[in-house]
């Protein structure tokens, strides 16, 4: 589709293995899209120190003790500033401001490692693990104003097995969610779909 804004760009605020396998997507051809910045909202997160070995734009916004729409005003300006189209979030440990959510609309998505609406919030896998369920997985979905609630893309059940422990399950999710994120992203960037409600429909 021409007039497609590819531009990614990537908010993180930790690992960054969403981020990385986003990255080995795009290199590996199965996602066409361009990483266009890579934000950290942490002066420490290993993500970012992926992103300049990687030769990607980064940029560090440390987000201590700043008010939050006034942060949110400033990420907004980078993001612009780059020409990005759909922002990404992967591991970004920060509420968004309203202000933020509608400078973007329906132009942000994030990864969260459980079946939503099951298990939102910190700590997905270690609910579900603690809860007992006998499937999780991960959902990639749009963001709105509330948390871990936009409409859902793509979502991958991982079965909880008899011997898993915290550990193991939660690398199975994550080995999940490096499948799925640049998938979903790729159903983004297609413009192959529509929102009705709460539903991501694909129309061909
Ligand atoms: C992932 O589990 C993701 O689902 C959640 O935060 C974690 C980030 O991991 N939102 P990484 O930084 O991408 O490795």
């Amino acid at each position: 589709m021409t007039g497609v804004n590819r531009k990614l760009g990537i908010l993180l605020s930790g690992r960054g293995s969403n981020f990385e396998a986003i990255h080995r997507a795009i290199a590996a051809g199965t996602l066409d899209a361009e990483i266009a910045v890579v934000i950290s909202n942490r002066e420490a997160a290993p993500g970012i120190e992926t992103a300049r070995r990687f030769g990607l734009k980064t940029v560090v916004m440390p987000s201590q003790g700043v008010p939050r729409e006034q942060f949110d005003r400033e990420l907004v300006r980078v993001l612009n500033d780059h020409q990005v189209g759909l922002v990404c979030l992967a591991g970004y440990m920060r509420l968004l401001s309203g202000y933020f959510v509608q400078a973007f609309p329906q132009r942000i998505v994030n990864i969260h490692p459980s079946l939503l609406p099951s298990f939102p919030g910190l700590d997905a896998q270690h609910q579900a693990f603690d809860y007992g369920v006998k499937f999780t997985g991960c959902t990639v979905h749009f963001v709105d104003e509330h948390l871990d609630n936009g409409p859902i893309i793509l979502q991958a059940v991982v079965p909880v097995e008899e011997g898993d422990t915290y550990d193991t399950l939660s690398a199975r999710i994550l080995a999940e969610e490096h499948k799925i994120y640049s998938k979903a992203i790729g159903i983004i960037l297609s413009g192959a779909y529509r929102i009705e409600g709460r539903r991501v429909v694909s129309v061909s």
